[in-house]
C-alpha cells in the first residue's frame, strides 16, 4: 500500500535492524485517516472472503481492525492481555511469547462472541515472528470458527511470521512488507526486487 509505504519512509524510525519506530502514526500517536485507508484496503482484499467478524489483539491491532471493521460492516473483537474485572463469562485463554520483548502473555477472548459459522478476520500491526497472529489462530480455532485471512499493517519479511503462516495454510495480506532494517533506512520488499532489475 503505497501511501503507508510512503509514510513508513517519512516518519519511521528504523531503531536498529530488527525494529521499526511507528510511534507517531500507529503504536502511540494514531493517524486515524492513515487508519481509514488501512481499514479500506483491508475490506476490499479480503471482500470476497465471507468474513463475519474480525479479531485482533490489544493495543495497537485495535485502530485498524476497527477501521477494518467499518469498512466491512462486522464487530471486532480484541483479544485482551490482563485479566479483566468485568469479563465473568467463560474465557478463551492461550500463551504467547514475545521474542521481541522476551516474556510470555497470556491472551484471551470470552467464547460468546465467536460462534462456530463465523468466518474469522484475524488483524494485528505488526508480525515478526507470527506469535501472536499464531495465538489468536489458536483462539479462535478452539471455538471452531474458522480464520478466513490474516491482514497485517507493518510485515517484517526479514523475520519468519508470515511466511510460518504462509506455509500452516493461511491468507496473509500484508500492507507493508519490510526486507530489510539498517542504518536508519527502511528497504520494502518491492524496492529490493526493483533493485534486482
Ligand atoms: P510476533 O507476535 O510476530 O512474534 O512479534 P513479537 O512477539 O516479536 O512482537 C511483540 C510486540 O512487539 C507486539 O506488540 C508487536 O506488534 C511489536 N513489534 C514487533 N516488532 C516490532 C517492530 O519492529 N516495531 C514495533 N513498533 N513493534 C514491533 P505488542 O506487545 O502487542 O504491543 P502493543 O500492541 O500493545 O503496542
Amino acid at each position: 500500500m503505497k501511501l503507508l509505504e510512503e509514510r513508513i519512509k517519512a516518519d519511521g524510525n528504523a531503531l536498529n535492524e530488527n525494529v521499526l519506530k511507528v510511534d507517531s502514526f500507529l503504536n502511540h500517536q494514531i493517524d486515524p485517516q492513515l487508519m481509514n485507508e488501512i481499514g479500506k484496503e483491508f475490506a476490499s482484499l479480503f471482500a470476497n472472503e465471507g468474513i463475519t467478524k474480525i479479531v485482533t489483539i490489544e493495543t495497537s491491532g485495535i485502530a485498524p481492525a476497527v477501521m477494518a471493521g467499518l469498512h466491512m460492516n462486522v464487530p471486532v473483537i480484541f483479544a485482551k492481555k490482563s485479566k479483566s474485572l468485568t469479563l465473568f463469562e467463560a474465557m478463551l485463554t492461550t500463551r504467547v511469547y514475545s521474542f521481541t520483548k522476551q516474556e510470555s502473555n497470556d491472551i484471551s477472548i470470552s467464547k460468546k462472541y465467536i460462534s462456530e459459522d463465523d468466518r474469522i478476520l484475524i488483524i494485528d500491526d505488526f508480525i515478526a515472528n507470527g506469535e501472536a497472529a499464531l495465538g489468536l489462530v489458536n483462539l479462535v480455532e478452539m471455538t471452531n470458527a474458522k480464520v478466513a485471512g490474516i491482514g497485517i499493517v507493518i510485515e517484517k519479511s526479514f523475520q519468519p511470521g508470515a511466511q510460518k503462516l504462509k506455509d500452516l495454510g493461511f491468507r496473509v495480506e500484508s500492507l507493508a512488507r519490510i526486507a530489510k532494517l539498517s542504518n536508519g533506512e527502511v528497504t520494502f520488499v518491492n524496492e529490493k526486487v526493483e533493485e534486482l532489475v
